[in-house]
């Protein structure tokens, strides 16, 4: 299965903050943020992945990853010339896909929690249809929104409804089969002149080919769009780490983990960063103080 980071359009909701830096590059406690949803796409077992961004900002995304190769990964970088909507990273991601499955995950989502390299398994192991998930929100209508029937199954999915008809919100991490590029050619653009994810999404159900997985209170998620929920996920990353002592989307750890690098390759990764509590955090899997 190949990966796609959708990290592009013009940050505008966070000025001036993203005037001059990508909003993916913005940093949540001690890292981009676009390491937490890069990192989503590792422990769904993904190593190809493509990050599609603004002109301006893509060689600032390959000086800070390059070509993935220290991490086992093999990242290639695209250009969006102006954010036309989500399903746009199909179009644009098509070569790169080529025959395989594809899962798309939104430059500003962040997920973490229990069991979720296990439900990232299960949905990128899925050869057929799509898999899309639904978190309970207090604000749906600021989101793509399930509509459920009384026995819990999908019957639409509207995209940022002012009367949203339930809580349940879909979150920005799609997994879909190959048919995806050819549903995404044909999407029409929506009254906010977007190429819809919603529209795709819509196009897995009629086919009867939707699943959708609700995710449980385990479960994290947030959209990092405005400047509030950026300190909330920074304030999250921070509690979790300082009282576990394990890291959030430390990158080289999880490419480690996922059997990507040898555990010295990680080991080494941490030598050049060992001026820092992060690269500190790489050189404690040394063997001295833990026992993983
Ligand atoms: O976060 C989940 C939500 O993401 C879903 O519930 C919605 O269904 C989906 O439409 C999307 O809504 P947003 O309004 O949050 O999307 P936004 O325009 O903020 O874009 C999400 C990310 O994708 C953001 O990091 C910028 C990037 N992007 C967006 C567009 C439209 C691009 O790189 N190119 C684009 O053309």
């Amino acid at each position: 299965m190949k990966g796609i980071v959708l990290a592009g359009g013009r940050g505008t909701r966070l000025y001036p903050s993203t005037k001059a830096v990508s909003k993916q590059l913005l940093t949540i406690y001690d890292k981009p943020l676009i390491y937490y949803p890069l990192s989503t796409l590792m422990l769904a077992g993904i190593q190809d992945v493509l990050i599609i961004s603004t002109a301006e900002d893509t060689p600032n995304f390959k000086r800070l990853l390059g070509d993935g190769a220290h991490l086992g990964m093999n990242i290639c970088y695209a250009v969006q010339k102006t954010p036309r909507g989500l399903a746009d990273a199909f179009l644009i991601g098509e070569s790169f896909i080529g025959n395989d499955n594809v899962c798309l995950v939104l430059g500003d989502n962040f997920f973490y929690g229990t069991d979720i390299t296990m439900i990232l398994n299960k949905a990128s192991q899925r050869k057929e249809g799509a898999t899309i998930f639904g978190y309970l929100v207090k604000n749906p209508q600021d989101f793509g929104v399930l509509e459920l029937d009384a026995a819990g199954n999908v019957r639409s999915i509207e995209e940022k409804p002012q009367h949203p008809k339930s809580n349940y919100a879909v979150p920005g991490l799609y997994f879909y089969d190959n048919r995806v590029i050819e549903l995404a050619k044909q999407v029409q653009p929506s009254a906010r002149g977007e190429l819809e994810i919603t529209s795709i999404n819509n196009a897995y159900l009629a086919l009867g080919q939707l699943h959708v997985e609700l995710f449980g209170r385990g479960i994290t998620w947030l959209d990092t769009g405005s400047p509030s929920s950026l300190l909330k996920a920074a304030t999250f990353v921070e509690t979790v780490q300082v009282n576990t002592g394990y890291y959030i989307a430390c990158l080289e750890e999880i490419a480690w983990r996922r059997g990507f690098i040898a555990k010295e390759e990680m080991i080494a990764l941490g030598e050049a960063l060992k001026m820092t509590e992060y690269g500190q955090y790489l050189l404690s899997y040394r063997g001295e103080y833990s026992n993983d």
